[in-house]
């Protein structure tokens, strides 16, 4: 029989730690289930010498995950998505050695890593031996966690399976149940840092931003057209984013089969030389962020008829270069934005080319990305990508363009203030 809680009907990340107190974790996971909650497992890999995936598996009625390699062949499901894709995650044990993890923002495995990059609210229930418990770094660590906003149910005081007595005993299943739905009785999510949340709010508030976006035609004549496969998609992400933290922004953007974003300025254009000429209409700006994947090459001359097919094998077509936007807004003598960034879009060699392009095109931020056959970054809804400054460089995880947005966005605030 499955017995409706207030909060029924919830998403559980479990997390099972590799201690005895696992066996309880099957426990615990009947109850939720019982209760009507969805239960997803991960295990730590010493988690197995206690139990078996198998048993977790056959209780939660789920793939039960126990390392991140685990992960590719689950293409729905990445490890930023299964840690977010829960309404509450429960680390049930908790041993020492996970809290020590958890303290320091280590993720050298899944339990560790899915740890780490939730957005959601974490219940700990610890289990250790007596003296780990209350020996000094494990307080300490305990004491790091609990400022962090992460809740404990536990340990109790009792006789342990090392013998021992005292503190470091997991809570009962029962008890755990019982904090679980507490929690779930409030909102779980936890917030945003400000810097990435919509209350970057204010970050660019007053602020101008010029964003280029989507490809550009290249008219050969009246009906064709030389372009690529960018949709646009990160470039009206990076506006929106914009725009969501306070900044006045104009979109310039070539053809695309997306909405303007709210709250921004979009001017429409087909060619590389008319978005240039309107990014230069569009200056001055605080902040000029070039995402357009524009043609390097234009058709030399434009027929005004339709060019016909009955002219032999073949037609030569010369190409004459267009100017380079990202190059001609970096390298401006007077009223150059404070920032400028660019995207660098490779098949290979993707760092070097991508630096030769900070250098060439004076940036202060470069995105580097990966396209060609093996990347849906042309069209798809997520991304990888490197950031390249003058201090550095970061690798950023596999994420929805959205995402790369706002940070990016929050990461260009940071630099300007
Ligand atoms: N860019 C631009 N104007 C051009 C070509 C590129 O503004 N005529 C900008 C793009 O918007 C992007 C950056 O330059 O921010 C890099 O574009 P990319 O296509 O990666 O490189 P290219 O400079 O075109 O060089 P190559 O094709 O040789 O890699």
């Amino acid at each position: 029989m499955v017995l409706m809680g207030v909060s029924a009907g919830k998403r559980i990340l479990l997390i099972i730690g590799g201690g005895i107190a696992a066996y309880k974790s099957l426990e615990l996971i009947r109850r939720l289930r019982q209760k009507g909650h969805f239960v997803r497992a991960v295990m730590a890999e010493a988690a197995q010498r206690f139990i078996t995936k198998l048993s977790a598996g056959s209780l939660t009625g789920e793939t039960v995950y126990d390392d991140l390699f685990a992960l590719t062949d689950e293409a729905a499901m990445g490890h930023i998505e299964l840690s977010r894709d829960a309404d509450l995650v429960v680390v049930a044990p908790a041993t020492a050695d996970m809290l020590a993890k958890m303290a320091h923002g280590l993720a050298d495995d899944l339990a560790s890593t899915l740890l780490l990059a939730t957005d959601k609210k974490i219940l700990a229930a610890p289990a250790m031996n007596v003296r780990m418990w209350l020996h000094p770094a494990t307080a300490r660590n305990a004491g790091i966690l609990r400022r962090d906003g992460i809740a404990f149910i536990g340990p109790e005081d009792g006789a342990m399976a090392c013998g021992e007595f005292g503190p470091g005993r997991m809570s009962e299943p029962e008890a755990i149940l019982a904090a679980i739905e507490e929690m779930l009785a409030s909102d779980t999510k936890i917030p945003l840092p400000a810097a990435l949340s919509g209350q970057a709010a204010n970050a660019l508030a007053g602020r101008r931003v010029i964003v280029t976006s989507g490809p550009t035609h290249e008219p050969l004549d009246p009906v064709r057209y030389i372009g690529n496969r960018s949709s646009g998609k990160q470039g009206h992400a990076i506006a929106a984013a914009a725009a969501a933290a306070g900044a006045e922004v104009v979109l310039i953007s070539g053809p695309v089969a997306l909405a303007d974003p709210k709250g921004v300025t979009a001017i429409h254009v087909n060619t590389a030389l008319e978005m240039l000429r309107e990014v230069e209409a569009a200056l001055p700006a605080d902040i000029f962020i070039g995402a357009a994947a524009v043609a390097d090459w234009r058709p030399a001359e434009i027929s005004t008829a339709k060019l016909k097919k009955d002219t032999g094998n073949g037609i030569p077509l010369p190409l004459a270069k267009n100017p380079d936007i990202l190059a001609t807004v970096g390298r401006r003598p007077k009223g150059r934005p404070a920032l400028v960034a660019g995207f660098a879009a490779e098949t290979e060699k993707l760092l070097e080319n991508a630096q030769g392009k900070l250098a060439a095109k004076n940036c202060d931020l470069i995105v580097a990305n990966e396209v060609g056959a093996e990347s849906d970054v042309l069209g798809g809804d997520k991304n990888k990508v490197h950031i390249l400054t003058g201090q550095g460089r970061e690798s950023w995880p596999l994420m929805v363009k959205e995402e790369v947005a706002r940070r990016l966005i929050a990461k260009l605030a940071g630099m300007l203030n």
